[in-house]
């Protein structure tokens, strides 16, 4: 059914469409999986009449999940997941288009976020998917009433599963929910590949910053700090490596990176990225330790890495510089840059991850809806791993798509294998 109501959505301008719709046709080319999925999604419906509810960046890869999933049978709205993130065309077209509402306009304040975020909920999903944890999050604190009705949910990233788990361990999560993130297929792609060169396109973008030479501190060698530093040092940058655990630091440092505490970091960089799910990583007595010039930005699901209030605290004068660029100016004259306002940064002045790295992950989070709709009943108000099977099926698809065969055990190597006697 078209959507005519206009409070059935709210996008920047429905003018926007035409673009939005090439864009998303475009990223549908390198999202093969999904498309497998899809094919089957629009024979077998497999999530016929189920309300969705997904509060997901509003990209055109999400743009393909969402048309996807209505494929599958489901009744799906869409809101953003972080207020910068959110492709007005992209938004404007999936309304016009392909009749799915959504809530979300790039650079919304905070009062419209949760407004829309709200809308969402006022769907009554039956199924909840997030991109750190907000849907479940304001269900649990002012949308108790929905509990009853929902079946389970879905989460896409590593904030979003702390976020869950610590509710599961206080016994407050009150339904089932899927952690996408920590599926193979997603964290060892999306997270690593995705995030490290949507990162440097994302800096690329918003400074025009030539990596070659560049003193770059990367705070957090996880998935995402690996990923980013691999693709910074492959554009011939010095990359310097910030770490609280001990093995991740000491992995930087095999890998032939630079480690040592942010605050001598500090006194060396030109760019600083955070991407750690922490808060605070760059605050105060750091601002104070970098040099004139400094470039700081954060690719970690909130922007609370960088100390933003003490920035400002401790500036004199801020004024735009470019469109994804303030420049703070300290006491002694000093200035320092923070990009994309400390949102995600790929995601605030690039276009995040590529379209083929999100097909995996978004076909391992068409699959867990799909299993959600079938299994819920066997399910508690605990977080779950992508089923095994699933997680080798996604992994097996994509190198097909991409014309990968590799090899199979032999029936000798399969006994071998299983065997503790073999081998002396
Ligand atoms: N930008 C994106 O599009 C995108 C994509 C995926 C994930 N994320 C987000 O990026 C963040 C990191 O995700 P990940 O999968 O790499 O997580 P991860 O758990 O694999 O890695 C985080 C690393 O940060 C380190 N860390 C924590 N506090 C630190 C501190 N104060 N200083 C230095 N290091 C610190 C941890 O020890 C860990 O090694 C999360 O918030 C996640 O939700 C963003």
């Amino acid at each position: 059914m078209p959507v005519t109501n206009k409070s059935a959505y709210d996008v920047k301008d429905l003018g926007l469409a035409p673009k939005g719709k090439m864009r998303i046709e475009w990223a549908a080319q390198s999202m093969r999986v999904l498309k497998l999925i899809q094919e089957r999604f629009l024979l077998e419906k497999p999530l016929k009449g189920i309300r969705v509810s997904a509060c997901l960046h509003v990209t055109t890869e999400t743009a393909n999940l969402a048309i996807t999933l209505r494929d599958g049978g489901a009744d799906v709205v869409l809101c953003a997941s972080n207020p910068l993130s959110t492709q007005d065309d992209v938004a404007a077209s999936l309304v016009k288009d392909y009749h799915i509402p959504v809530f979300a306009i790039k650079g919304e304040d905070n009062a419209t976020y949760y407004s829309h975020i709200q809308s969402a909920l006022d769907h009554r999903p039956q199924i909840t998917m997030d991109d750190g944890a907000d849907l479940v999050t304001t269900i649990l604190t002012k949308g108790q009433d929905l509990v009853p009705g929902i079946i389970g949910g879905t989460e896409e990233t590593t904030t979003g599963v702390i976020r869950l788990r610590a509710m599961a361990k206080q016994g407050v999560l009150k339904y089932p929910i899927i952690a996408v993130n920590d599926a193979d297929t997603k964290h060892l792609f999306d997270n690593r590949y995705g995030t490290g060169q949507s990162t440097v396109d994302g800096i690329i973008r918003a400074t025009n910053l030539l990596f070659a030479g560049l003193k770059v501190v990367v705070a957090g060698y996880g998935w995402c700090g690996r990923g980013f530093a691999m693709r910074s040092r492959g554009l011939g940058a010095d990359v310097i490596v910030t770490e609280v655990n001990p093995t991740r630091a000491l992995e930087a440092r095999m890998d032939g990176l630079r480690v040592m505490p942010m605050a001598e970091a500090a006194k060396i960089g030109e760019v600083f990225v955070t991407l750690t799910g922490d808060k605070s990583v760059l605050r105060k007595e750091h601002f104070e330790a970098m040099n004139d010039g400094a470039v700081i930005a954060n690719s970690g699901h909130f922007n609370v890495e960088i100390d933003i209030p003490a920035l400002e605290e401790l500036s004199t004068a801020k004024r735009r510089v470019r469109e994804y660029v303030d420049e703070y100016e300290m006491a002694d004259g000093r200035k320092i840059y923070l990009l994309g306002e400390g949102r995600l940064i790929n995601l605030a002045a690039a276009e995040g991850h590529p379209a083929s790295v999100m097909d995996m992950s978004f076909a391992d989070q068409a699959l867990s809806a799909e299993y959600l709709a079938k299994n819920s009943k066997n399910l508690g108000p605990k977080v779950y791993p992508v089923p095994t099977d699933l997680d080798e099926m996604v992994a097996k698809l994509k190198l097909e798509s991409m014309g990968i065969a590799i090899d199979t055990l032999t029936p000798e190597q399969v006994e071998y294998l299983a065997s503790w006697s073999e081998g002396t």
